[in-house]
């Protein structure tokens, strides 16, 4: 096991590189069961994720060779197997990405349900739901959800809620089915169109993805293409975060501008300068930081993926700021590490007021999930002295190189080797 050592306190200047999109890649890995030919996908983030999307293709029969950094080649043709390892699929909630490509192919999939895991109860009957519209069946087996129809038929799907998960694992199902599907009440997140963008280039009939209405006509074959990710959006916003919470300056190269909306015009109100450009953002700090309140949305709302990020910005302003995320039942673990640092937080349920200081102190601090890890990682880097961030194999399933990233914009960021822990401590995020 490893940590980062961090000596905070020095503003970050300089420019750093997005990697692709971490929810884009891990639909888009899936999907590759879906086509009839060898693929190629660029802009693939190298973090542990896709590490165990790829490996859980490979068990199935699949082959997939590294072509060069962040491209990958993918044949799926040779795929015997429609059973995900339960080893594998429990190390990450994206495995049930599995069941709405390989019943999209096989008529058959089988999956480890997603079991505790760090986000609070994670349920996915909205996507069985989904599965049933289109006509398969579903059984519950030793921790197991296998799927199963004789043929998919399109037809309308509705969700009760907005899923991000569903809506990805209802496109899947319904790309190859027959018929017209409509999904309505679809999530709209950035991911979910670059998903439909990859599908549609190898021949499918996607239409509407972005919007709450989405249509898919069935098409029974889909060609070899080369494609490539888009960058992710919570990366650049945690950079963004980073350079505001240092009091830094520096340009995030490899944005999509539209995708970051919600996080910039936060970052404004904060008090901090957000420069918008073709494919980048400059991030800097002029002058005070200010309090504001938040409330996580599904997007185009401010997503809850930068609930932990800000939270540890607005610990930095001075007064009183309110976050609202209810889109996770338990999305404020890492709260009483934060505490540690000498952040004055309180959480009733679903709401943590935060009192800003103005300043924290490095302290030794657990990431407890994904973002949690990456905003103990800012605060570090804005504290006073030395904060030294463990289980740091949370950050790694959604981050690329994140120490290197931030070495080269001037953090002083180590990583260090700790004595082992049980692997049973990885539980599923992301
Ligand atoms: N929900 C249900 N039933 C379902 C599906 C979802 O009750 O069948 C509930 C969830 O429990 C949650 C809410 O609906 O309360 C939203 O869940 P959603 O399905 O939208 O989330 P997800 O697909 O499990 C993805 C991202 C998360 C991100 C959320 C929200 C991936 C692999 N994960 O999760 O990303 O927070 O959407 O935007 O795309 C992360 O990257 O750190 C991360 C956690």
């Amino acid at each position: 096991m490893e940590k980062f050592v961090i000596t905070g306190g020095t503003p970050l200047h300089g420019t750093v590189t997005i990697s692709g999109a971490k929810n884009a890649a891990v639909a888009i890995v899936a999907a590759t069961i879906l086509c009839d030919e060898p693929c190629v996908l660029e802009n693939v983030p190298e973090i542990s994720d896709i590490t165990i999307c790829m490996k859980i293709l490979r068990s199935m029969g699949a082959i997939v060779k590294r072509v060069t950094d962040n491209t990958y080649y993918f044949d799926t043709r040779c795929i015997t197997e429609t059973k995900v390892p339960y080893e594998l699929a429990r190390l990450m909630r994206a495995s049930t990405y599995f069941l709405g490509t390989l019943l999209g192919r096989f008529h058959d999939a089988c999956v480890a349900m997603p079991g505790g895991c760090d986000l609070g109860d994670r349920p996915i009957d909205q996507h069985l739901k989904a599965f049933t519209s289109l006509g398969a069946k579903h059984d519950l087996h030793n921790g197991e959800v296998h799927c199963y129809a004789d043929e998919l038929i399109g037809s309308q799907v509705y969700f009760d809620m907005n899923t991000v998960g569903g809506t990805i694992n209802a496109i899947m199902a319904a790309v190859k089915a027959k018929g017209l599907t409509i999904i309505e009440n679809a999530a709209k997140e950035p991911h979910i169109v670059d998903l439909a963008n990859f599908l549609n280039s190898m021949g499918a009939d996607i239409r509407g993805a972005g919007t709450d209405v989405i249509k898919i006509r069935g098409v029974s074959f889909l060609k070899g293409i080369t494609y490539g990710i888009i960058p992710d959006q919570i990366e650049a916003g945690t950079y963004m975060v980073a350079a505001a919470a240092t009091k830094g300056d520096v340009i995030i190269k490899n944005v999509i501008p539209k995708h970051l909306e919600s996080i910039t015009a936060k970052l404004r109100k904060i008090g901090v300068t957000v420069i918008e450009n073709d494919e980048s953002v400059e991030v800097r700090v002029d002058g005070p930081l200010i309090k504001t309140n938040i409330k996580t949305m599904p997007h185009p709302g401010f997503p809850t993926d930068m609930q932990p990020q800000f939270s540890t910005l607005l610990t930095l302003a001075e007064g009183t700021s309110v976050i609202t995320d209810d889109i996770f039942d338990n999305r404020f673990k890492y709260v009483s590490e934060l505490r540690r640092m000498g952040a004055d937080i309180s959480v009733d349920g679903t709401v943590a007021v935060i009192q800003g200081k103005g300043a924290l102190q490095g302290a030794p601090v657990q990431a407890t999930d994904l973002r949690a890890g990456a905003a103990l990682i800012i605060a570090g880097l804005a504290a006073s002295g030395v904060t030294e961030v463990e289980n740091i194999h949370f950050v790694e399933r959604g981050y690329e190189n994140i120490d290197k990233k931030l070495e080269g914009i001037g953090a002083a960021i180590k990583r260090v080797v700790v004595a082992d822990v049980d692997v049973d401590q990885m539980r599923m995020s992301g």
